[in-house]
């Protein structure tokens, strides 16, 4: 007798686990569900160089914002079509390097070229108002 009690209550706890799991696969067991949102688009600030075309921003520099001197007209004119002084402040290089700078402008940005006598006076503008920041052993060394 006690042999088949325990048969009986395995197949009732079995039936009633199948029947749960069932009902809960069903949905039946579970409350509804939140309808799916999609997250909201995240607003992004814009760059600062539009990577995408390689374009930097546009700007509304004049030729008083490079400091005055000779040939700043002609570096403002030329400089100014793709991008505002502030890439050009931002750098403190040699005459030879700022003359690297102009190649790189024309082979990499399409930039088009200068004939010799504008590109002189460019350069010798560029080295003269913005000439390598440091300026030998403890220029700019507060502590000296
Ligand atoms: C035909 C377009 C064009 C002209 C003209 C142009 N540039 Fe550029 N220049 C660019 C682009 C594009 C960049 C890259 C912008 C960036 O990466 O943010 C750049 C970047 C620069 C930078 C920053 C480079 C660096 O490594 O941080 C300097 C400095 C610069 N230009 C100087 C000049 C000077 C000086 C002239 C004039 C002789 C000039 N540019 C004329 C297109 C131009």
């Amino acid at each position: 007798m006690t042999q088949l009690n325990i048969t009986h209550v395995v197949v009732i706890s079995l039936t009633a686990v199948f029947l749960l799991v069932a009902m809960d696969r069903t949905g039946e067991l579970r409350g509804p569900q939140p309808a799916y949102r999609p997250p909201a688009p995240v607003q992004q600030a814009a760059p600062v160089v539009d990577t995408e075309k390689g374009k930097p921003p546009p700007h509304n520099d004049t030729v008083e914002d490079l400091p005055d001197g000779k040939g700043r007209d002609t570096t403002f004119y030329t400089c100014t079509a793709c991008h505002g002084v502030a890439l050009i402040k931002a750098q403190g290089l040699s005459r030879e390097l700022w003359d690297s700078s102009i190649d790189l402008m024309i082979e990499k940005h399409r930039m088009p070229p200068v004939k010799p006598a504008e590109r002189a006076e460019i350069l010798d503008y560029l080295a003269e108002q913005f000439p390598p920041r440091r300026r030998g052993r403890g220029a700019d060394n507060p502590f000296k």
